[in-house]
């Protein structure tokens, strides 16, 4: 049974409560190790949530209307690969705005949103059953990383992952690796995986996007500290910090860093944190992949790459797996 659980009309929210005891220990070895650093699924508080949704709108942030206009320009044909009445399932839904432009044609039996931002992900739910009445939404509140799957119980179908947005690439490689094969379990030996992957291109684009002009991605980053004061008990000045993004070419990663602009020692339940002038909080990896390199790593997971759709300029792709046969 979830621990909370609300049924609106045709839209279920069951809330696994990911936000535990255990964050408050992961982010203290995060801010102990000697480049500190913190995972990026802590952005996402509701005001993250929603700063996210501003990044998306950017003329610099390329990703999302690109991603769009692929799925929009595909939707037949996606459709045909996810097959009649599938469960379709997103990991890191938000606001559930890419999977608009696939339900018509592909007319799931159920659509799961799972997402670790409790309230965005419940207002993300409701507005998108009222939008589609004859969607079962099935919305869940977990970690994605977690066990999420066996402690809930879905309709029956042919599941069908969907993962956009190329949020595989705020994974390391082995990490993502080892993610993608886990999925498997998830969807079963018949079912399929529609992935969005952000591509290697010039440096120009990526410093661009992620150090937009309006401050917005700077206000994003920032807001990691105001999560981490919350959970951990922290007494981050985000004052104190600046936003910096570079591309780190050996890498192929957009990294994202928060700078302590002076000496400064915080206050993190008991423990004290020192920053040296110029020391960093590294928050985020944005990893762009090589058409080579992710068919490499989706081939070590499992899959069999069916079928890849790019836009002209090649900044981003999509691709359908399915789970090879044994
Ligand atoms: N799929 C959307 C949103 C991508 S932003 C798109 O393509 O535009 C990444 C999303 O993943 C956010 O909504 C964030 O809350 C969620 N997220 C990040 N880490 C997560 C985790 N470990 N478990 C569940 N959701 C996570
Ligand atoms: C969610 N994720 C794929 C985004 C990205 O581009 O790595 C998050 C983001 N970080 C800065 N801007 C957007």
């Amino acid at each position: 049974m979830p621990l909370s659980a609300v049924k609106v009309e045709n839209v279920f929210f069951e809330d696994q409560q990911p936000a535990s005891s255990d964050s408050r220990a992961e982010l203290l070895s995060g801010l102990r190790r000697p480049q500190k650093q913190v995972d990026p699924k802590y952005f996402y508080d509701a005001r993250g949530s929603d700063l996210f949704e501003q990044i998306t709108q950017l003329d610099e942030y390329y990703p999302t209307r690109t991603e769009m206009a692929i799925l929009q320009r595909h939707a037949t044909e996606i459709a045909d690969y996810c097959g009649p009445d599938c469960v379709l399932i997103e990991p890191g839904s938000g606001s559930s705005e890419k999977v608009r432009l696939l339900l018509d044609g592909v007319r799931p039996a159920a659509y799961v949103p799972l997402d670790i931002s409790a309230d965005f992900l419940y207002e993300s739910a409701i507005k998108l059953g009222r939008e589609f009445p004859w969607l079962q939404v099935h919305a869940i509140c977990a970690d994605f990383a977690d066990d999420w799957h066996a402690r809930t119980e879905l309709p029956a179908g042919r599941r069908v992952v969907f993962y956009p947005g190329s949020t595989i690439g705020n994974m390391e490689p082995p990490v993502a690796g080892r993610f993608l094969a886990d999925m498997r379990q998830w969807i079963g030996a018949d079912g399929g995986l529609l992935i969005g992957v952000d591509l290697h291109k010039q440096e120009s684009l990526l410093n661009a996007a992620y150090n937009d002009a309006s401050g917005v991605t700077a206000e994003f980053n920032l807001n990691i500290l105001n999560t981490i004061n919350r959970i951990a008990g922290a007494d981050f000045d985000a004052g104190n910090f600046s936003h910096q993004a570079i591309y780190n070419r050996r890498l192929q990663r957009v990294e994202m860093h928060l700078v302590s602009d002076t000496p400064q020692t915080v206050r993190i339940n008991g423990s004290a944190i020192s920053f040296r002038k110029g020391e960093t909080l590294h928050t985020e990896n944005s990893y762009k992949y090589t058409l080579d390199d992710f068919r490499s790593l989706v081939e070590s997971a499992g899959y069999t790459l069916q079928k890849s759709w790019l836009d002209e300029a090649r900044l981003f792709s999509v691709h359908f797996l399915a789970a090879r046969k044994r």
